[in-house]
């Protein structure tokens, strides 16, 4: 394991420890989504704060010509339109402190690893300023990722990464230790419900079997589940099409009377299970866990058909992601990677974090999401 991958972990696991014990411990802290305070390791002291990155932002001089900045998402999902909301926001407040900057954002309709790389060509060719992009396929990526730095372009990774390319950081969830989370809560939604049993079969529905987010998540997964002695089967893939995600559901359920629980590892595979699940007439005697926090997802959760969801924090992906590509310009790279990534560089992770979300605790994370200036589109009653 290389040294940035067990700072990510470690700094991951206190995300989750923080987040599951509370929505509580995170309400106290204010603004859960302090970068320094978020990854700060043992012994290190908290020096910056969002507060005082707005300020410095602030006082930066004014750019010699105007920048842009491309932020490239993975499929059309309300999950998306929320990493570009907070690239907005960031673009704003980055405009009123005097930067001509503007930040666009794009995702193709699906998962669609040609369109992305197209994208990514035409930004460098554009001349852009930075590119914040979450690779469908991390080996595939490499290449584009060189060229872009090459044209003196920076380029970083959002929601997903790709390790071994030479992206400058990776902003997003700890996608592995994630997964373990949602198995965990896997194995508590089966104890609750009186599903629990020796052997029983779990499914997984996702939409990328390339993209290292769902790879990580669905190895962490198992890597709880498993040895507590469920079964669980080989991932059903829609490639992003919710559509698709809804139909091999269905066919899954059919296929495995005797299946007791699901995993969906994308934001609309939660939905998904619970629609079929729901339409099949199976609700509580299948354990459905999800990603995600839009609508969508917590409808099901309020329903009582999703036992638990993952909740990224994608805000914060789209909102650091663009300051950090733009303050790359004004500072220089070197200066403005080591104010947002700790540890820089022999860390290169920003680890957005989690936020466990079940029924009984849905309204402290609605209030601890407003809190922390999220948009939500949903209430929790
Ligand atoms: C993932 C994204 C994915 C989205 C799809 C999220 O959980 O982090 O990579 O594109 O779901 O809806």
């Amino acid at each position: 394991m290389t040294e940035e991958k067990k700072v990510g972990r470690r700094a991951f696991i206190g995300t989750v420890a923080g987040t599951i014990g509370g929505l509580v411990v995170g309400a106290a802290a204010g603004w859960v989504a302090k970068p320094a305070e978020r990854i700060q390791l043992p012994g290190e002291t908290v020096t910056r704060t969002v507060t005082e990155m707005r300020t410095v932002t602030a006082t930066a001089p004014a750019p010699t010509k105007p920048m842009k900045i491309g932020v490239i998402g993975k499929s059309v999902h309300p999950y998306w339109s929320v990493v570009d909301k907070g690239s907005a926001k960031a673009g704003e407040e980055l405009k009123k402190a005097g930067l001509d900057v503007t930040v666009s954002f794009w995702v193709p309709y699906k998962e669609d690893v040609p369109a992305q790389l197209k994208t990514m060509d035409s930004y460098i060719a554009e001349g852009y300023a930075g590119i914040a992009v979450a690779p469908s396929d991390p080996d595939a990526i490499i290449p584009i990722i060189r060229k872009a730095l090459d044209a003196r372009i920076p380029v970083i990774t959002i929601d997903t990464d790709a390790p071994n390319s030479d992206r400058l950081a990776y902003l997003g969830t700890d996608n592995y230790m994630a997964g373990r989370a949602a198995g965990e809560a896997m194995l508590e939604a089966l104890k609750k419900m009186g599903l629990a049993k020796p052997g029983g079969k779990i499914a997984m529905g996702t939409g990328s079997l390339t993209a290292r987010n769902s790879l990580e998540r669905m190895q962490g997964f198992r890597d709880v589940v498993e040895p507590a002695g469920y079964t669980v089967l080989e991932p059903v893939n829609d490639n992003e099409d919710a559509a698709k995600a809804l139909e091999l559901a269905a066919a899954t359920l059919a296929a495995n009377p005797d299946l007791i629980g699901a995993f969906g590892v994308y934001a609309y595979n939660g939905p998904a299970w619970a629609r079929a699940v729901e339409e099949a007439g199976k609700v509580g005697k299948i354990a459905i866990v999800e990603f995600d926090a839009t609508k969508e997802n917590i409808e099901p959760i309020k329903a009582g058909i999703v036992y638990a969801t993952v909740a990224q924090r994608q805000y914060f992906m789209g909102y650091y992601g663009a300051k950090l590509l733009a303050l790359m310009n004004q500072w220089g790279w070197e200066s403005a990677l080591r104010f947002y990534i700790p540890r820089y560089p022999s860390n290169k992770i920003f680890d957005t974090g989690v936020d466990i979300v079940k029924k009984e605790n849905l309204k402290a994370y609605y209030e601890e999401v407003v809190g922390r200036g999220e948009p939500v589109d949903w209430t929790p009653d």
